[in-house]
């Protein structure tokens, strides 16, 4: 009972934070249409929080696949066409059997790539997603992003001297080889994003001899992360986020994209913070001085991205901070 108090009292202020946010950030006045938008009472119990991801919004449901898992187990079984689609992102020279030896290979160091997937009537599962962008910087969002019981963060993201706005907790991680750097706390899950047989390799290498140095450019040899807590985005499911989500476009979808998808998939209420360009229009990243001012989202469709996020901000399937 008292965990259940603290639970509604600590939704009810984030909303209130959230209102605030959305308040001071648009004096013109749309929170105020989002205040009116009706409770959807007439659905069925989805999840214990007090507003769950919605399944009424067609458009949503339309696009919404939960029978793709977004981990990569033993048994996912990648088809030859999801294979020879992922395996064009980088290049991959390996065949649809090679790629299955190495996944046995994965699967006998790793954990299986099960859990998270319990939503029902019992569960509340908050999750904060953030992003990198400097639009975070001077947000205050720590406290309320570490409050989420889950928090994924990408790449290079660091915490240390940065707690104030962007928090310190970190339940996954994702990054790929080439991204990757160690975790530190042991309660972080290493979620690996393969984008070829290689980097498969590579997480089994990193756990163990250190052999592999180089992909297509020098990656770290070791890492630092609890082995039993590693997880593998299922190349299904970005081919699923790419076509279904982004409707093909750009290169293949961003990290950051990746894990907002991952965690509308396993949260039952989603806070995105980090994404976007900053108030001066330049995409960079929070913990870093802007070097190149023509740099923008290279491969990836960053305003497909960015278009999208705002969407289920308006339809309410998440709730978007989007900062300064
Ligand atoms: C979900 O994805 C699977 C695998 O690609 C596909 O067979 C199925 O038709 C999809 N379901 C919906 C509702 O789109
Ligand atoms: C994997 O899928 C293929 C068809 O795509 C099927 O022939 C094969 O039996 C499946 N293997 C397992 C282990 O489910
Ligand atoms: C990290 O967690 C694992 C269990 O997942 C445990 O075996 C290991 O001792 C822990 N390491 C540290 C440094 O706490
Ligand atoms: C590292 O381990 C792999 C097997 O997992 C082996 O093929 C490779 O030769 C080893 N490399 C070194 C430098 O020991």
């Amino acid at each position: 009972m008292v965990a259940f108090m603290r639970r509604r009292t600590a939704v009810a202020l984030l909303s209130i934070t959230g209102l605030l946010v959305l308040a001071l950030s648009n004096p013109a006045g749309e929170w105020w249409t989002a205040l009116q938008q009706p409770y959807q009472s007439e659905d069925l119990i989805k999840c214990a929080c007090d507003k769950c991801i919605p399944e009424g919004d067609d458009w949503f449901m339309a696009h919404l696949n939960q029978t793709i898992h977004p981990f990569l187990t033993p048994q996912s079984n990648l088809s030859a066409k999801d294979f020879l689609w992922w395996k064009k992102l980088q290049g991959d020279g390996n065949d649809l059997a090679a790629f299955k030896r190495v996944v046995d290979k994965v699967f006998k160091l790793f954990p299986d790539g099960k859990g998270f997937m319990d939503s029902g009537s019992q569960r509340c599962r908050s999750c904060s997603v953030v992003g990198n962008s400097g639009n975070l910087l001077a947000s205050h969002n720590g406290a309320l992003i570490d409050f989420s019981d889950f928090v994924f963060r990408m790449n290079g993201a660091p915490t240390k001297g940065y707690e104030k706005h962007v928090g310190k907790k970190t339940t996954f991680h994702i990054m790929y080889p080439e991204s990757a750097v160690d975790l530190t706390d042991n309660r972080t899950h290493l979620m690996l994003v393969p984008f070829k047989t290689l980097d498969l390799q590579w997480l089994i290498s990193a756990f163990t001899n250190g052999s592999i140095k180089f992909t297509y450019r020098p990656v770290k040899a070791k890492i630092h992360a609890n082995k039993d807590l590693v997880r593998i985005l299922n190349p299904q499911f970005i081919k699923y986020v790419y076509e279904v989500w982004l409707r093909n476009s750009g290169g293949y979808p961003s990290t950051g994209f990746l894990g907002l998808m991952l965690a509308i998939h396993i949260c039952d209420e989603v806070n995105v913070f980090g994404f976007g360009a900053d108030q001066n229009g330049n995409w960079r990243h929070y913990w870093e001085e802007l070097k190149d001012k023509r740099l923008r989202t290279g491969l990836h469709s960053g305003t497909e991205e960015y278009r999208l996020i705002q969407k289920l901000a308006a339809k309410g399937i998440i709730n978007f901070f989007p900062g300064h």
